[in-house]
Protein backbone atom coordinates (compact mmCIF):
# COMPACT_ATOMS: atom_id res chain seq x y z
CA UNK A 1 0.00 0.00 0.00
CA UNK A 2 1.02 3.18 -0.76
CA UNK A 3 0.16 6.51 1.41
CA UNK A 4 -2.72 9.31 0.20
CA UNK A 5 -0.63 11.80 -0.98
CA UNK A 6 -1.71 14.78 0.14
CA UNK A 7 1.15 16.38 1.87
CA UNK A 8 4.26 17.77 -0.49
CA UNK A 9 7.15 17.11 1.18
CA UNK A 10 10.81 18.66 2.24
CA UNK A 11 13.40 16.61 1.36
CA UNK A 12 14.54 16.07 5.49
CA UNK A 13 14.08 13.25 7.42
CA UNK A 14 13.91 14.39 11.24
CA UNK A 15 14.95 11.16 13.22
CA UNK A 16 15.75 12.90 16.85
CA UNK A 17 15.26 15.98 18.81
CA UNK A 18 15.71 17.98 22.12
CA UNK A 19 14.62 21.45 23.10
CA UNK A 20 14.34 23.35 20.20
CA UNK A 21 16.50 21.43 17.46
CA UNK A 22 16.18 18.45 15.44
CA UNK A 23 18.32 16.10 13.55
CA UNK A 24 17.82 13.92 10.66
CA UNK A 25 19.23 10.58 9.35
CA UNK A 26 22.35 12.53 7.85
CA UNK A 27 23.00 13.57 11.82
CA UNK A 28 22.49 17.36 10.50
CA UNK A 29 21.01 19.37 12.75
CA UNK A 30 18.73 22.24 12.43
CA UNK A 31 17.38 24.84 14.61
CA UNK A 32 13.03 24.32 14.93
CA UNK A 33 11.28 27.81 14.82
CA UNK A 34 8.37 26.57 13.85
CA UNK A 35 7.39 23.40 16.13
CA UNK A 36 6.07 21.37 13.70
CA UNK A 37 2.92 23.81 12.85
CA UNK A 38 2.93 25.29 16.18
CA UNK A 39 2.69 21.86 18.29
CA UNK A 40 6.16 22.13 20.36
CA UNK A 41 6.15 24.24 23.72
CA UNK A 42 7.85 22.86 25.81
CA UNK A 43 10.59 21.72 23.73
CA UNK A 44 11.22 18.02 22.19
CA UNK A 45 12.31 15.57 24.61
CA UNK A 46 11.96 17.78 27.40
CA UNK A 47 13.22 15.20 30.37
CA UNK A 48 9.74 15.92 32.78
CA UNK A 49 7.56 15.20 29.78
CA UNK A 50 9.62 11.79 28.68
CA UNK A 51 9.21 10.71 32.40
CA UNK A 52 5.61 11.14 32.70
CA UNK A 53 5.09 9.79 29.79
CA UNK A 54 7.05 6.78 30.14
CA UNK A 55 5.86 5.81 33.94
CA UNK A 56 2.17 6.40 32.63
CA UNK A 57 2.53 3.97 29.87
CA UNK A 58 4.30 1.36 32.76
CA UNK A 59 1.23 2.34 34.64
CA UNK A 60 -1.60 2.27 32.09
CA UNK A 61 -1.98 4.15 28.75
CA UNK A 62 -5.52 3.99 28.00
CA UNK A 63 -9.23 2.96 29.06
CA UNK A 64 -12.30 4.23 28.22
CA UNK A 65 -14.53 7.14 29.30
CA UNK A 66 -16.70 4.63 30.81
CA UNK A 67 -14.51 4.41 33.96
CA UNK A 68 -13.35 6.97 36.87
CA UNK A 69 -9.95 8.64 35.44
CA UNK A 70 -8.35 10.61 38.37
CA UNK A 71 -5.75 12.50 35.66
CA UNK A 72 -8.62 14.02 33.76
CA UNK A 73 -10.06 16.03 36.47
CA UNK A 74 -6.15 17.07 37.65
CA UNK A 75 -5.29 17.92 34.54
CA UNK A 76 -8.70 20.37 34.13
CA UNK A 77 -7.61 21.51 37.70
CA UNK A 78 -4.16 22.19 36.88
CA UNK A 79 -5.13 24.10 33.10
CA UNK A 80 -8.02 26.36 34.89
CA UNK A 81 -5.36 27.68 37.68
CA UNK A 82 -2.79 28.35 35.38
CA UNK A 83 -5.26 30.17 32.66
CA UNK A 84 -7.24 31.51 34.95
CA UNK A 85 -10.12 29.88 33.25
CA UNK A 86 -11.23 28.39 36.63
CA UNK A 87 -15.19 29.40 35.90
CA UNK A 88 -14.75 26.60 32.65
CA UNK A 89 -15.56 22.91 32.52
CA UNK A 90 -13.41 20.84 30.55
CA UNK A 91 -14.35 18.42 27.77
CA UNK A 92 -10.97 16.40 26.11
CA UNK A 93 -10.89 15.57 22.89
CA UNK A 94 -7.77 14.47 20.79
CA UNK A 95 -6.78 17.43 17.82
CA UNK A 96 -7.96 20.82 17.04
CA UNK A 97 -10.43 20.08 14.74
CA UNK A 98 -12.28 18.40 17.30
CA UNK A 99 -12.55 20.18 19.61
CA UNK A 100 -14.11 23.28 17.29
CA UNK A 101 -16.52 20.88 15.82
CA UNK A 102 -17.70 20.05 19.58
CA UNK A 103 -17.23 23.66 20.57
CA UNK A 104 -20.03 25.05 17.45
CA UNK A 105 -22.25 21.64 18.49
CA UNK A 106 -22.45 22.68 22.27
CA UNK A 107 -23.24 26.36 21.07
CA UNK A 108 -26.29 24.52 18.93
CA UNK A 109 -27.70 22.61 21.25
CA UNK A 110 -27.50 25.71 23.69
CA UNK A 111 -28.97 28.23 21.91
CA UNK A 112 -31.07 25.76 19.64
CA UNK A 113 -30.05 28.31 16.29
CA UNK A 114 -27.64 26.76 13.50
CA UNK A 115 -26.54 29.67 11.31
CA UNK A 116 -22.41 30.51 12.64
CA UNK A 117 -20.57 33.68 11.60
CA UNK A 118 -16.75 33.20 11.22
CA UNK A 119 -13.77 35.47 9.77
CA UNK A 120 -11.90 36.24 6.34
CA UNK A 121 -8.29 33.78 6.59
CA UNK A 122 -9.58 31.95 9.20
CA UNK A 123 -9.02 28.66 9.85
CA UNK A 124 -10.73 26.01 12.11
CA UNK A 125 -9.91 22.80 10.95
CA UNK A 126 -10.80 20.18 8.24
CA UNK A 127 -14.03 18.18 9.76
CA UNK A 128 -17.56 19.29 8.99
CA UNK A 129 -18.62 21.97 11.01
CA UNK A 130 -14.80 23.25 11.78
CA UNK A 131 -13.77 23.83 7.98
CA UNK A 132 -17.09 24.94 6.86
CA UNK A 133 -16.15 28.07 9.02
CA UNK A 134 -12.88 28.07 8.00
CA UNK A 135 -11.72 30.37 4.95
CA UNK A 136 -10.84 28.38 2.20
CA UNK A 137 -13.12 26.83 -0.39
CA UNK A 138 -10.51 24.49 -1.92
CA UNK A 139 -10.91 22.53 1.85
CA UNK A 140 -14.76 22.59 1.46
CA UNK A 141 -16.26 19.28 0.17
CA UNK A 142 -19.63 19.43 -1.29
CA UNK A 143 -20.75 17.76 2.11
CA UNK A 144 -19.31 20.17 4.22
CA UNK A 145 -20.95 23.03 2.08
CA UNK A 146 -24.29 22.18 3.54
CA UNK A 147 -23.67 24.06 6.97
CA UNK A 148 -25.27 27.36 7.51
CA UNK A 149 -22.21 29.83 7.98
CA UNK A 150 -21.49 33.94 6.94
CA UNK A 151 -17.81 34.61 6.80
CA UNK A 152 -17.42 38.65 7.73
CA UNK A 153 -13.92 40.72 7.24
CA UNK A 154 -12.36 41.01 10.63
CA UNK A 155 -12.99 44.17 12.86
CA UNK A 156 -16.62 45.46 10.79
CA UNK A 157 -18.81 45.22 14.04
CA UNK A 158 -21.42 47.04 11.97
CA UNK A 159 -21.59 43.78 9.51
CA UNK A 160 -21.32 41.76 12.45
CA UNK A 161 -24.65 43.55 14.36
CA UNK A 162 -26.36 43.24 10.94
CA UNK A 163 -25.68 39.45 10.83
CA UNK A 164 -26.61 38.89 14.49
CA UNK A 165 -29.79 41.04 14.78
CA UNK A 166 -31.50 38.45 12.08
CA UNK A 167 -31.79 36.53 15.44
CA UNK A 168 -30.68 32.98 13.75
CA UNK A 169 -26.54 33.04 14.96
CA UNK A 170 -25.50 29.89 17.18
CA UNK A 171 -22.18 31.04 17.71
CA UNK A 172 -19.13 33.37 16.86
CA UNK A 173 -15.95 31.52 15.79
CA UNK A 174 -12.62 33.45 15.70
CA UNK A 175 -8.70 32.80 16.57
CA UNK A 176 -7.16 34.81 19.37
CA UNK A 177 -4.53 35.79 16.54
CA UNK A 178 -5.14 34.37 13.15
CA UNK A 179 -2.55 31.42 12.26
CA UNK A 180 -2.84 29.81 9.06
CA UNK A 181 -4.28 32.55 7.21
CA UNK A 182 -1.26 35.02 8.08
CA UNK A 183 -1.36 36.25 11.50
CA UNK A 184 -4.27 38.97 11.25
CA UNK A 185 -6.13 40.06 14.85
CA UNK A 186 -8.82 41.54 16.32
CA UNK A 187 -8.69 44.79 17.72
CA UNK A 188 -9.44 45.17 21.50
CA UNK A 189 -12.17 47.19 20.44
CA UNK A 190 -13.56 44.23 18.00
CA UNK A 191 -12.93 41.51 20.64
CA UNK A 192 -15.16 44.03 23.03
CA UNK A 193 -17.70 43.91 20.42
CA UNK A 194 -17.99 40.49 19.59
CA UNK A 195 -18.19 39.75 23.22
CA UNK A 196 -21.08 42.54 24.14
CA UNK A 197 -22.91 41.83 20.61
CA UNK A 198 -22.60 38.15 20.68
CA UNK A 199 -24.66 38.08 24.72
CA UNK A 200 -27.39 40.64 23.40
CA UNK A 201 -28.07 38.67 20.61
CA UNK A 202 -27.89 35.12 22.35
CA UNK A 203 -25.44 33.99 20.51
CA UNK A 204 -22.07 31.94 22.23
CA UNK A 205 -18.84 33.48 21.69
CA UNK A 206 -16.14 30.57 20.49
CA UNK A 207 -12.22 31.90 21.21
CA UNK A 208 -10.25 29.24 18.93
CA UNK A 209 -7.16 29.41 20.93
CA UNK A 210 -5.50 26.04 18.95
CA UNK A 211 -2.85 27.95 17.88
CA UNK A 212 -2.47 31.01 20.09
CA UNK A 213 -2.87 29.50 23.31
CA UNK A 214 -0.93 28.03 26.03
CA UNK A 215 1.35 30.71 26.50
CA UNK A 216 2.00 31.09 23.06
CA UNK A 217 1.06 34.79 22.72
CA UNK A 218 2.83 36.04 26.14
CA UNK A 219 -0.33 35.39 28.22
CA UNK A 220 -2.19 31.80 28.72
CA UNK A 221 -4.85 32.68 25.80
CA UNK A 222 -4.43 35.29 23.36
CA UNK A 223 -8.15 36.55 24.34
CA UNK A 224 -6.68 37.66 27.27
CA UNK A 225 -4.86 40.57 25.85
CA UNK A 226 -7.84 42.41 25.40
CA UNK A 227 -9.89 41.50 28.69
CA UNK A 228 -13.04 39.84 27.52
CA UNK A 229 -14.51 36.36 28.72
CA UNK A 230 -15.71 33.93 26.05
CA UNK A 231 -18.88 31.47 26.29
CA UNK A 232 -15.79 28.61 25.09
CA UNK A 233 -12.62 28.18 24.33
CA UNK A 234 -11.06 25.91 22.35
CA UNK A 235 -7.23 24.51 22.52
CA UNK A 236 -5.44 21.83 21.38
CA UNK A 237 -1.88 21.97 19.41
CA UNK A 238 0.91 23.27 22.48
CA UNK A 239 -1.53 21.48 24.98
CA UNK A 240 0.31 17.66 24.62
CA UNK A 241 3.93 18.59 23.47
CA UNK A 242 3.12 16.23 20.53
CA UNK A 243 0.78 14.16 21.87
CA UNK A 244 -2.74 14.40 20.48
CA UNK A 245 -4.74 16.46 22.92
CA UNK A 246 -7.34 18.79 22.55
CA UNK A 247 -9.89 20.18 24.89
CA UNK A 248 -12.96 22.22 25.19
CA UNK A 249 -13.59 24.67 27.83
CA UNK A 250 -17.16 25.37 28.55
CA UNK A 251 -18.66 28.30 30.19
CA UNK A 252 -20.33 27.34 33.76
CA UNK A 253 -23.43 28.48 32.36
CA UNK A 254 -23.96 26.10 29.48
CA UNK A 255 -24.77 22.80 31.14
CA UNK A 256 -23.56 19.39 30.83
CA UNK A 257 -25.92 16.33 29.91
CA UNK A 258 -24.96 12.75 29.75
CA UNK A 259 -24.72 11.65 26.11
CA UNK A 260 -24.32 14.91 24.95
CA UNK A 261 -21.29 14.48 23.56
CA UNK A 262 -18.66 11.75 23.49
CA UNK A 263 -15.08 10.50 21.89
CA UNK A 264 -13.31 7.15 22.10
CA UNK A 265 -9.79 8.75 22.46
CA UNK A 266 -10.16 11.63 24.22
CA UNK A 267 -8.91 12.13 27.69
CA UNK A 268 -6.87 9.20 27.41
CA UNK A 269 -4.64 8.22 30.38
CA UNK A 270 -1.66 9.01 28.58
CA UNK A 271 -3.08 12.10 26.59
CA UNK A 272 -3.89 13.71 30.77
CA UNK A 273 -0.24 12.58 31.44
CA UNK A 274 1.31 14.56 28.58
CA UNK A 275 -0.86 17.91 28.80
CA UNK A 276 -0.63 17.52 32.86
CA UNK A 277 3.53 17.41 32.75
CA UNK A 278 3.27 20.17 30.00
CA UNK A 279 1.95 22.39 32.16
CA UNK A 280 3.71 21.43 34.87
CA UNK A 281 6.74 22.73 33.30
CA UNK A 282 5.16 25.60 31.84
CA UNK A 283 4.78 26.76 35.26
CA UNK A 284 7.94 25.62 36.85
CA UNK A 285 9.90 27.20 34.04
CA UNK A 286 7.92 30.54 33.96
CA UNK A 287 7.95 29.74 30.19
CA UNK A 288 5.43 32.77 29.52
CA UNK A 289 8.05 34.57 30.94
CA UNK A 290 10.37 33.81 28.56
CA UNK A 291 7.91 33.88 25.44
CA UNK A 292 7.92 37.80 26.34
CA UNK A 293 11.82 38.43 27.21
CA UNK A 294 12.34 36.47 23.21
CA UNK A 295 9.73 38.47 21.94
CA UNK A 296 11.31 41.72 22.34
CA UNK A 297 14.85 40.39 21.56
CA UNK A 298 13.08 39.31 18.18
CA UNK A 299 11.35 42.89 17.19
CA UNK A 300 14.42 44.75 18.08
CA UNK A 301 17.18 41.96 16.09
CA UNK A 302 14.76 41.82 13.24
CA UNK A 303 13.79 45.68 13.04
CA UNK A 304 16.92 46.39 10.75
CA UNK A 305 16.60 43.47 8.24
CA UNK A 306 16.42 44.52 4.54
CA UNK A 307 12.66 43.41 2.76
CA UNK A 308 10.72 43.07 6.10
CA UNK A 309 7.39 45.05 5.83
CA UNK A 310 5.97 44.09 8.43
CA UNK A 311 6.28 42.22 11.85
CA UNK A 312 2.81 40.33 12.55
CA UNK A 313 1.92 38.77 16.02
CA UNK A 314 2.29 38.05 19.39
CA UNK A 315 4.64 36.57 22.39
CA UNK A 316 6.50 33.46 19.86
CA UNK A 317 3.55 33.57 17.30
CA UNK A 318 5.17 35.65 15.01
CA UNK A 319 4.97 36.68 11.11
CA UNK A 320 7.41 38.40 9.33
CA UNK A 321 6.15 39.84 6.03
CA UNK A 322 8.08 40.69 2.93
CA UNK A 323 7.60 42.70 -0.06
CA UNK A 324 7.90 39.10 -2.07
CA UNK A 325 7.16 35.91 -1.73
CA UNK A 326 8.53 33.57 0.76
CA UNK A 327 8.66 30.35 -0.92
CA UNK A 328 12.39 30.07 -1.57
CA UNK A 329 13.60 31.86 1.07
CA UNK A 330 12.25 29.24 3.35
CA UNK A 331 14.11 26.29 1.47
CA UNK A 332 17.36 28.48 1.57
CA UNK A 333 16.53 28.69 5.32
CA UNK A 334 15.62 24.92 5.82
CA UNK A 335 18.46 23.54 2.98
CA UNK A 336 21.69 25.78 3.55
CA UNK A 337 20.92 27.49 6.70
CA UNK A 338 19.43 24.00 8.40
CA UNK A 339 16.45 26.32 10.16
CA UNK A 340 12.70 25.24 10.11
CA UNK A 341 10.17 27.85 9.76
CA UNK A 342 6.50 27.96 8.21
CA UNK A 343 4.42 29.26 5.33
CA UNK A 344 1.04 30.68 5.50
CA UNK A 345 -2.32 31.77 3.59
CA UNK A 346 -0.19 34.86 2.65
CA UNK A 347 2.51 33.79 0.58
CA UNK A 348 4.52 37.08 1.71
CA UNK A 349 4.54 35.79 5.29
CA UNK A 350 7.26 33.76 7.25
CA UNK A 351 5.76 32.36 10.12
CA UNK A 352 7.61 31.47 13.47
CA UNK A 353 6.38 29.14 15.89
CA UNK A 354 9.38 27.88 18.45
CA UNK A 355 9.19 26.05 21.65
CA UNK A 356 8.14 28.34 24.31
CA UNK A 357 11.43 27.86 25.97
CA UNK A 358 13.75 28.77 22.40
CA UNK A 359 16.65 31.13 23.68
CA UNK A 360 17.91 34.47 22.48
CA UNK A 361 20.38 32.98 21.25
CA UNK A 362 18.91 30.68 19.15
CA UNK A 363 17.10 34.02 17.67
CA UNK A 364 20.45 35.52 17.05
CA UNK A 365 21.39 31.80 15.05
CA UNK A 366 18.09 32.89 12.77
CA UNK A 367 18.57 36.39 12.49
CA UNK A 368 22.45 35.89 11.17
CA UNK A 369 20.98 33.59 8.75
CA UNK A 370 17.85 35.76 7.24
CA UNK A 371 20.82 38.58 6.84
CA UNK A 372 22.74 36.12 4.65
CA UNK A 373 20.22 35.00 2.56
CA UNK A 374 18.55 38.06 2.13
C1 LIG B 1 -6.50 28.00 14.79
C2 LIG B 1 -6.61 26.55 14.42
N1 LIG B 1 -7.76 25.91 14.66
C3 LIG B 1 -7.91 24.60 14.37
C4 LIG B 1 -6.88 23.86 13.81
C5 LIG B 1 -7.05 22.42 13.50
O1 LIG B 1 -6.30 21.64 14.36
P1 LIG B 1 -5.97 20.11 14.00
O2 LIG B 1 -5.06 20.14 12.81
O3 LIG B 1 -5.32 19.56 15.24
O4 LIG B 1 -7.26 19.43 13.69
C6 LIG B 1 -5.66 24.50 13.54
C7 LIG B 1 -4.55 23.78 12.91
O5 LIG B 1 -3.63 24.33 12.35
C8 LIG B 1 -5.53 25.89 13.85
O6 LIG B 1 -4.38 26.55 13.61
Amino acid sequence: MKLFDVYPLYNVTPVKAEGSYVWDNNNEKYLDLYGGHGVISIGHKHPHYVKALTEQLNNIGFYSNAIQNPLQKELAEKLGKLSGCEDYNLFLVSSGAEANENALKVASFYTKKSRVISFSSGFHGRTSAAVAVTDNKNIIAPINAHNPVTILPLNDVAALEAELQKGDVSSVIIEGIQGVGGLDEGTPEFFKALESLSKQYEALLILDEIQSGYGRSGKFFAFQHHGIQPDIITTAKGMGNGFPIGGVLIGEHIEAKYGMLGTTFGGSHLACAAAISVLEVLEEENLMANVNEVYEHFKNEVASLPGIKQIKGKGLMLGLEFDFEVGELRKELIYNEKIFTGGAMNKKLLRILPPLNVTKQDIEIFVDALKKVL
